[in-house]
Protein backbone atom coordinates (compact mmCIF):
# COMPACT_ATOMS: atom_id res chain seq x y z
CA UNK A 1 0.00 0.00 0.00
CA UNK A 2 1.54 3.22 -0.71
CA UNK A 3 1.04 6.67 1.22
CA UNK A 4 -0.80 9.54 -1.28
CA UNK A 5 -0.44 13.05 0.56
CA UNK A 6 -3.22 15.46 -0.94
CA UNK A 7 -2.28 18.96 0.06
CA UNK A 8 -5.12 21.45 0.27
CA UNK A 9 -6.99 19.19 1.69
CA UNK A 10 -9.94 21.49 3.00
CA UNK A 11 -10.41 22.12 -1.34
CA UNK A 12 -13.47 21.06 -3.26
CA UNK A 13 -10.65 18.93 -5.27
CA UNK A 14 -9.20 17.10 -2.27
CA UNK A 15 -12.28 16.68 -0.81
CA UNK A 16 -13.54 14.83 -4.05
CA UNK A 17 -10.49 12.55 -3.97
CA UNK A 18 -11.12 11.47 -0.64
CA UNK A 19 -14.25 10.72 -1.70
CA UNK A 20 -13.37 8.51 -4.31
CA UNK A 21 -10.39 7.28 -2.78
CA UNK A 22 -12.17 4.90 -0.04
CA UNK A 23 -12.44 2.07 -2.80
CA UNK A 24 -8.91 2.83 -2.94
CA UNK A 25 -5.91 0.14 -2.51
CA UNK A 26 -4.19 2.99 -1.50
CA UNK A 27 -3.61 5.53 1.51
CA UNK A 28 -4.83 9.12 0.37
CA UNK A 29 -4.04 11.43 3.20
CA UNK A 30 -5.95 15.07 3.31
CA UNK A 31 -3.35 17.48 5.01
CA UNK A 32 -5.22 21.15 5.43
CA UNK A 33 -3.60 24.09 4.96
CA UNK A 34 -2.46 24.41 8.58
CA UNK A 35 -0.77 20.93 8.71
CA UNK A 36 1.36 21.86 5.15
CA UNK A 37 1.26 25.17 3.60
CA UNK A 38 2.93 26.29 0.47
CA UNK A 39 4.25 29.65 2.01
CA UNK A 40 5.86 27.23 4.62
CA UNK A 41 9.17 25.11 3.83
CA UNK A 42 9.65 23.36 7.18
CA UNK A 43 5.70 22.17 7.22
CA UNK A 44 6.08 21.10 3.57
CA UNK A 45 9.15 18.51 4.69
CA UNK A 46 7.17 17.37 7.92
CA UNK A 47 4.30 16.87 4.96
CA UNK A 48 6.29 14.72 2.39
CA UNK A 49 8.10 12.98 5.24
CA UNK A 50 6.48 9.30 4.86
CA UNK A 51 4.48 10.42 1.53
CA UNK A 52 5.28 8.14 -1.56
CA UNK A 53 3.24 10.05 -4.23
CA UNK A 54 2.15 14.11 -3.65
CA UNK A 55 -0.77 15.85 -4.86
CA UNK A 56 -0.97 19.73 -5.07
CA UNK A 57 -4.60 20.72 -5.00
CA UNK A 58 -3.79 23.94 -2.59
CA UNK A 59 -3.51 27.10 -4.56
CA UNK A 60 -4.93 30.76 -4.17
CA UNK A 61 -8.16 30.52 -6.06
CA UNK A 62 -9.62 34.09 -5.69
CA UNK A 63 -9.48 34.89 -9.20
CA UNK A 64 -10.95 38.38 -8.06
CA UNK A 65 -9.05 39.18 -5.22
CA UNK A 66 -5.77 38.13 -7.31
CA UNK A 67 -6.15 40.96 -9.55
CA UNK A 68 -5.26 43.82 -6.08
CA UNK A 69 -3.00 40.58 -4.08
CA UNK A 70 -0.95 39.59 -7.41
CA UNK A 71 2.31 38.97 -4.90
CA UNK A 72 -0.26 37.10 -2.26
CA UNK A 73 -1.21 34.66 -5.48
CA UNK A 74 2.18 34.58 -6.61
CA UNK A 75 3.92 33.50 -3.07
CA UNK A 76 1.45 30.77 -3.26
CA UNK A 77 1.07 29.37 -6.66
CA UNK A 78 4.49 29.95 -7.76
CA UNK A 79 6.79 30.27 -5.02
CA UNK A 80 5.14 27.95 -2.82
CA UNK A 81 4.80 25.26 -6.09
CA UNK A 82 8.55 25.36 -7.07
CA UNK A 83 9.52 24.89 -3.06
CA UNK A 84 7.17 21.96 -2.82
CA UNK A 85 8.54 20.65 -6.28
CA UNK A 86 12.50 20.85 -5.17
CA UNK A 87 11.20 19.27 -1.94
CA UNK A 88 9.40 16.28 -4.05
CA UNK A 89 13.09 15.95 -6.12
CA UNK A 90 15.22 15.64 -3.26
CA UNK A 91 13.34 12.48 -2.12
CA UNK A 92 12.55 11.58 -5.68
CA UNK A 93 8.68 11.37 -4.76
CA UNK A 94 6.46 11.48 -7.61
CA UNK A 95 4.26 15.02 -7.93
CA UNK A 96 0.89 15.87 -9.00
CA UNK A 97 0.57 19.12 -9.68
CA UNK A 98 -3.43 20.86 -10.50
CA UNK A 99 -2.87 23.94 -12.67
CA UNK A 100 -5.93 26.04 -15.04
CA UNK A 101 -7.79 26.76 -18.27
CA UNK A 102 -6.75 30.20 -17.22
CA UNK A 103 -3.18 30.22 -18.34
CA UNK A 104 -4.83 30.64 -21.73
CA UNK A 105 -6.22 33.84 -22.56
CA UNK A 106 -8.68 32.94 -25.27
CA UNK A 107 -10.49 35.69 -27.60
CA UNK A 108 -13.74 35.42 -28.51
CA UNK A 109 -12.66 34.11 -32.34
CA UNK A 110 -11.29 31.38 -30.89
CA UNK A 111 -12.66 27.77 -31.84
CA UNK A 112 -10.53 25.49 -31.32
CA UNK A 113 -9.44 23.09 -28.03
CA UNK A 114 -6.08 24.67 -26.63
CA UNK A 115 -3.59 21.88 -26.37
CA UNK A 116 -0.69 20.76 -23.90
CA UNK A 117 1.70 22.41 -26.70
CA UNK A 118 -0.15 25.13 -27.23
CA UNK A 119 1.70 28.59 -25.62
CA UNK A 120 0.33 30.29 -22.57
CA UNK A 121 -0.85 33.68 -22.19
CA UNK A 122 -3.00 34.36 -19.52
CA UNK A 123 -5.08 37.62 -19.04
CA UNK A 124 -5.54 37.74 -15.59
CA UNK A 125 -2.84 37.68 -12.17
CA UNK A 126 -4.51 34.40 -10.73
CA UNK A 127 -3.45 33.03 -14.81
CA UNK A 128 -0.03 34.32 -14.45
CA UNK A 129 0.23 33.10 -10.69
CA UNK A 130 -0.49 29.97 -12.07
CA UNK A 131 1.24 30.02 -15.44
CA UNK A 132 4.42 30.66 -12.82
CA UNK A 133 3.58 27.72 -10.92
CA UNK A 134 3.62 25.20 -13.86
CA UNK A 135 7.49 26.84 -15.22
CA UNK A 136 8.54 26.57 -11.85
CA UNK A 137 7.78 22.88 -11.59
CA UNK A 138 8.40 21.91 -14.87
CA UNK A 139 12.21 23.60 -14.66
CA UNK A 140 12.60 22.06 -11.81
CA UNK A 141 12.53 19.12 -13.86
CA UNK A 142 9.80 17.11 -11.18
CA UNK A 143 6.45 16.55 -11.39
CA UNK A 144 3.26 16.72 -13.53
CA UNK A 145 0.75 19.14 -14.02
CA UNK A 146 -2.63 18.51 -15.28
CA UNK A 147 -4.48 21.51 -16.37
CA UNK A 148 -8.74 21.59 -15.95
CA UNK A 149 -10.96 24.04 -15.65
CA UNK A 150 -14.80 25.50 -14.76
CA UNK A 151 -14.40 22.85 -11.65
CA UNK A 152 -17.53 22.58 -9.42
CA UNK A 153 -18.02 19.42 -7.05
CA UNK A 154 -20.79 19.16 -3.98
CA UNK A 155 -18.33 20.41 -1.74
CA UNK A 156 -17.26 24.06 -0.73
CA UNK A 157 -18.06 27.21 -2.73
CA UNK A 158 -17.95 26.71 -6.36
CA UNK A 159 -20.53 27.69 -9.23
CA UNK A 160 -22.75 24.53 -9.46
CA UNK A 161 -23.65 25.20 -5.27
CA UNK A 162 -23.77 29.15 -5.99
CA UNK A 163 -26.54 28.76 -8.81
CA UNK A 164 -28.66 25.63 -7.12
CA UNK A 165 -29.06 27.71 -4.00
CA UNK A 166 -29.46 31.13 -5.59
CA UNK A 167 -32.32 29.23 -8.29
CA UNK A 168 -34.10 27.95 -5.32
CA UNK A 169 -34.77 31.31 -4.25
CA UNK A 170 -35.31 33.35 -7.11
CA UNK A 171 -37.65 33.64 -10.08
CA UNK A 172 -34.94 34.65 -12.76
CA UNK A 173 -30.73 34.74 -12.85
CA UNK A 174 -28.86 36.48 -15.30
CA UNK A 175 -25.70 34.69 -15.99
CA UNK A 176 -22.62 35.47 -18.63
CA UNK A 177 -23.06 34.05 -21.94
CA UNK A 178 -20.22 35.32 -23.56
CA UNK A 179 -16.97 32.77 -22.16
CA UNK A 180 -16.77 29.17 -23.38
CA UNK A 181 -15.17 26.53 -21.47
CA UNK A 182 -15.55 23.15 -20.42
CA UNK A 183 -17.14 22.62 -16.46
CA UNK A 184 -15.88 19.65 -14.98
CA UNK A 185 -16.68 17.89 -11.95
CA UNK A 186 -14.12 17.84 -9.68
CA UNK A 187 -15.31 13.99 -8.96
CA UNK A 188 -13.52 12.86 -12.66
CA UNK A 189 -10.84 14.64 -12.37
CA UNK A 190 -10.42 12.76 -8.47
CA UNK A 191 -11.09 9.68 -10.44
CA UNK A 192 -8.64 10.46 -12.71
CA UNK A 193 -6.03 11.37 -10.48
CA UNK A 194 -6.54 8.01 -7.95
CA UNK A 195 -6.48 6.15 -11.68
CA UNK A 196 -3.29 7.23 -12.52
CA UNK A 197 -1.90 7.03 -9.25
CA UNK A 198 -3.58 3.62 -8.38
CA UNK A 199 -2.78 2.04 -11.74
CA UNK A 200 0.72 3.25 -11.67
CA UNK A 201 0.30 5.74 -15.26
CA UNK A 202 1.89 8.33 -13.08
CA UNK A 203 5.42 6.79 -12.77
CA UNK A 204 6.04 7.21 -16.70
CA UNK A 205 3.53 10.54 -17.50
CA UNK A 206 6.15 13.89 -18.52
CA UNK A 207 4.75 17.61 -18.12
CA UNK A 208 1.68 18.67 -18.89
CA UNK A 209 -1.95 16.99 -19.63
CA UNK A 210 -5.04 18.32 -19.84
CA UNK A 211 -7.76 16.63 -17.87
CA UNK A 212 -11.31 18.02 -18.41
CA UNK A 213 -14.91 16.52 -18.68
CA UNK A 214 -16.20 16.05 -22.48
CA UNK A 215 -18.06 18.70 -24.29
CA UNK A 216 -17.97 22.69 -23.87
CA UNK A 217 -20.26 25.75 -22.61
CA UNK A 218 -21.06 28.69 -21.57
CA UNK A 219 -21.28 29.52 -18.00
CA UNK A 220 -25.32 30.53 -19.38
CA UNK A 221 -25.42 27.01 -20.64
CA UNK A 222 -24.41 25.14 -17.70
CA UNK A 223 -26.44 27.23 -15.17
CA UNK A 224 -29.28 26.22 -17.44
CA UNK A 225 -28.44 22.56 -16.72
CA UNK A 226 -27.85 23.02 -13.34
CA UNK A 227 -31.86 24.65 -13.46
CA UNK A 228 -32.72 21.59 -15.37
CA UNK A 229 -31.80 19.19 -13.47
CA UNK A 230 -32.65 20.29 -10.10
CA UNK A 231 -36.28 20.82 -11.10
CA UNK A 232 -36.11 24.72 -9.95
CA UNK A 233 -38.35 27.01 -11.56
CA UNK A 234 -36.11 29.89 -12.38
CA UNK A 235 -35.28 31.25 -15.72
CA UNK A 236 -31.77 31.84 -16.54
CA UNK A 237 -31.13 34.86 -18.58
CA UNK A 238 -27.64 35.69 -20.78
CA UNK A 239 -25.78 38.47 -20.01
CA UNK A 240 -22.69 39.46 -21.61
CA UNK A 241 -18.64 40.02 -19.86
CA UNK A 242 -19.01 43.72 -20.03
CA UNK A 243 -22.57 43.58 -18.32
CA UNK A 244 -20.75 42.27 -15.30
CA UNK A 245 -18.64 44.45 -13.23
CA UNK A 246 -15.52 41.88 -12.82
CA UNK A 247 -12.21 42.96 -11.67
CA UNK A 248 -9.97 39.93 -13.26
CA UNK A 249 -10.57 39.91 -17.21
CA UNK A 250 -11.88 36.53 -18.16
CA UNK A 251 -10.81 34.56 -21.52
CA UNK A 252 -13.59 34.38 -23.64
CA UNK A 253 -12.83 30.66 -25.22
CA UNK A 254 -10.85 28.11 -22.84
CA UNK A 255 -11.69 25.13 -23.77
CA UNK A 256 -9.26 22.58 -23.02
CA UNK A 257 -8.00 20.03 -25.37
CA UNK A 258 -5.34 16.78 -25.16
CA UNK A 259 -2.91 15.55 -27.26
CA UNK A 260 -1.86 13.53 -24.61
CA UNK A 261 -4.50 11.54 -22.23
CA UNK A 262 -4.51 8.75 -24.82
CA UNK A 263 -1.07 7.69 -22.91
CA UNK A 264 -2.98 6.92 -19.68
CA UNK A 265 -6.43 4.98 -21.28
CA UNK A 266 -8.77 7.42 -20.17
CA UNK A 267 -12.12 7.73 -21.43
CA UNK A 268 -13.80 10.87 -20.68
CA UNK A 269 -17.19 11.67 -19.49
CA UNK A 270 -20.16 14.00 -21.03
CA UNK A 271 -20.33 17.18 -18.66
CA UNK A 272 -24.02 16.93 -18.37
CA UNK A 273 -23.17 13.69 -17.15
CA UNK A 274 -20.80 14.58 -14.70
CA UNK A 275 -23.18 16.99 -13.53
CA UNK A 276 -26.08 14.96 -12.86
CA UNK A 277 -23.62 12.83 -10.10
CA UNK A 278 -22.84 16.08 -8.81
CA UNK A 279 -26.44 17.16 -8.64
CA UNK A 280 -27.61 13.82 -7.23
CA UNK A 281 -25.18 13.83 -4.17
CA UNK A 282 -26.25 16.84 -3.29
CA UNK A 283 -29.71 16.66 -3.09
CA UNK A 284 -29.17 13.35 -1.25
CA UNK A 285 -27.01 15.21 1.38
CA UNK A 286 -30.10 17.96 1.61
N1 LIG B 1 -12.04 25.98 -9.10
C1 LIG B 1 -11.86 26.00 -10.41
O1 LIG B 1 -12.76 26.34 -11.20
C2 LIG B 1 -10.54 25.58 -10.99
C3 LIG B 1 -10.40 25.58 -12.39
C4 LIG B 1 -9.18 25.17 -12.93
C5 LIG B 1 -8.14 24.79 -12.10
N2 LIG B 1 -8.31 24.83 -10.76
C6 LIG B 1 -7.17 24.43 -9.92
O2 LIG B 1 -7.53 23.22 -9.28
C7 LIG B 1 -6.87 23.13 -8.02
C8 LIG B 1 -7.88 22.81 -6.94
O3 LIG B 1 -8.81 23.88 -6.90
P1 LIG B 1 -10.11 23.84 -5.99
O4 LIG B 1 -11.24 24.31 -6.85
O5 LIG B 1 -10.22 22.55 -5.26
O6 LIG B 1 -9.74 25.02 -5.00
P2 LIG B 1 -10.30 25.35 -3.55
O7 LIG B 1 -11.58 24.65 -3.30
O8 LIG B 1 -10.24 26.84 -3.45
O9 LIG B 1 -9.19 24.72 -2.63
C9 LIG B 1 -7.91 25.23 -2.56
C10 LIG B 1 -7.36 24.90 -1.19
O10 LIG B 1 -6.01 25.39 -1.12
C11 LIG B 1 -5.83 25.89 0.19
N3 LIG B 1 -4.72 26.83 0.25
C12 LIG B 1 -4.69 28.14 -0.08
N4 LIG B 1 -3.48 28.66 0.16
C13 LIG B 1 -2.71 27.64 0.66
C14 LIG B 1 -1.38 27.55 1.12
N5 LIG B 1 -0.56 28.60 1.13
N6 LIG B 1 -0.93 26.35 1.55
C15 LIG B 1 -1.75 25.28 1.58
N7 LIG B 1 -3.04 25.32 1.19
C16 LIG B 1 -3.50 26.49 0.72
C17 LIG B 1 -7.15 26.55 0.54
O11 LIG B 1 -7.23 26.68 1.92
P3 LIG B 1 -8.00 27.93 2.57
O12 LIG B 1 -9.46 27.62 2.36
O13 LIG B 1 -7.53 27.90 3.96
O14 LIG B 1 -7.57 29.15 1.79
C18 LIG B 1 -8.14 25.57 -0.05
O15 LIG B 1 -8.52 24.59 0.91
C19 LIG B 1 -6.12 24.45 -7.84
O16 LIG B 1 -4.79 24.28 -8.25
C20 LIG B 1 -6.81 25.39 -8.81
O17 LIG B 1 -5.97 26.41 -9.26
C21 LIG B 1 -9.48 25.20 -10.18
Amino acid sequence: MRRVVVLGGEGQLARSIAYVAQSSHNEYVMLSRLEADLCDIASLERAVECADVVVNCAAYTNVEAAEDDYDGALRVNALGVKNLAQICLSRSLPLIHISTDYVFGGDAERTTPYLESDAVAPINAYGRSKAEGERALLDSGCGVVIRTSWLYSPWCKNFCRTILSHSAERNVLSVVDDQRGVPTSALSLARFIVRIIDEEFISSMRGIYHFTDLGDATWCDFARAIVELSGHDCRVDACTTQERAMRAPRPSYSVLGSERLNETNTTLTPWRDALREVIDIIERNL
